[in-house]
């Protein structure tokens, strides 16, 4: 049984730190990207105060694809280029936005969301999948949050060595 007790009054970035550890811990020798996909999906949810989305898309014949996740089913297929997702792809950027409304060509998935923040995952020079969290409260996300997903993403990079 893995028992991670985050507390969400933590400092962000001790409560990064402690998610890194626990992700690592979780990944670690296992070569499979779904379950660790699945495991770290699972890890944001329970660290993370204030989010209803938590997950992955892959890239796969260059389109993003719903990957593991915690929240309510979502959007399949997103096109690169397209929607908060597809702007991290294309820019190979995180995408930091305190507002969905305002973004131009945001896809709402769950009409409860307000702000969402993505990161690319990169290996081998390509982006591979992209991380997505979604909150129902405006600007939710900030530049320590951008800092710790970005880690993370370094560590499933490293994590997705099978087929995604
Ligand atoms: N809002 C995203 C789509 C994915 S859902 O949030 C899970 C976007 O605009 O790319």
């Amino acid at each position: 049984m893995y028992d991670f007790a985050p507390d969400p009054d933590l400092p962000k970035a001790i409560l990064y730190d402690d998610l890194l550890s626990a992700a690592k811990a979780l990944v670690a020798d296992e070569p499979d990207a779904v379950a660790n996909m699945a495991n770290v999906a699972a890890l944001l949810w329970q660290f993370l105060p204030q989010v209803n989305w938590t997950g992955f898309y892959r890239m796969v014949d260059g389109e993003l694809v719903l990957g593991p996740f915690i929240g309510r089913p979502a959007c399949i297929r997103i096109p690169v280029g397209q929607g908060v997702c597809g702007a991290a792809a294309e820019s190979r950027a995180a995408q930091l936005v305190a507002d969905v409304h305002a973004f131009p060509g945001h896809i709402a998935c769950d009409g409860d969301t307000r702000s969402e923040l993505v990161v690319p995952v990169i290996k081998d020079g390509a982006v591979i999948a992209v991380i997505d969290l979604d909150s129902p409260d405006l600007a939710r996300f900030d530049e320590e949050d951008r800092a710790g997903i970005e880690r993370l993403a370094e560590v499933m990079a490293e994590a997705m060595s099978g087929s995604i």
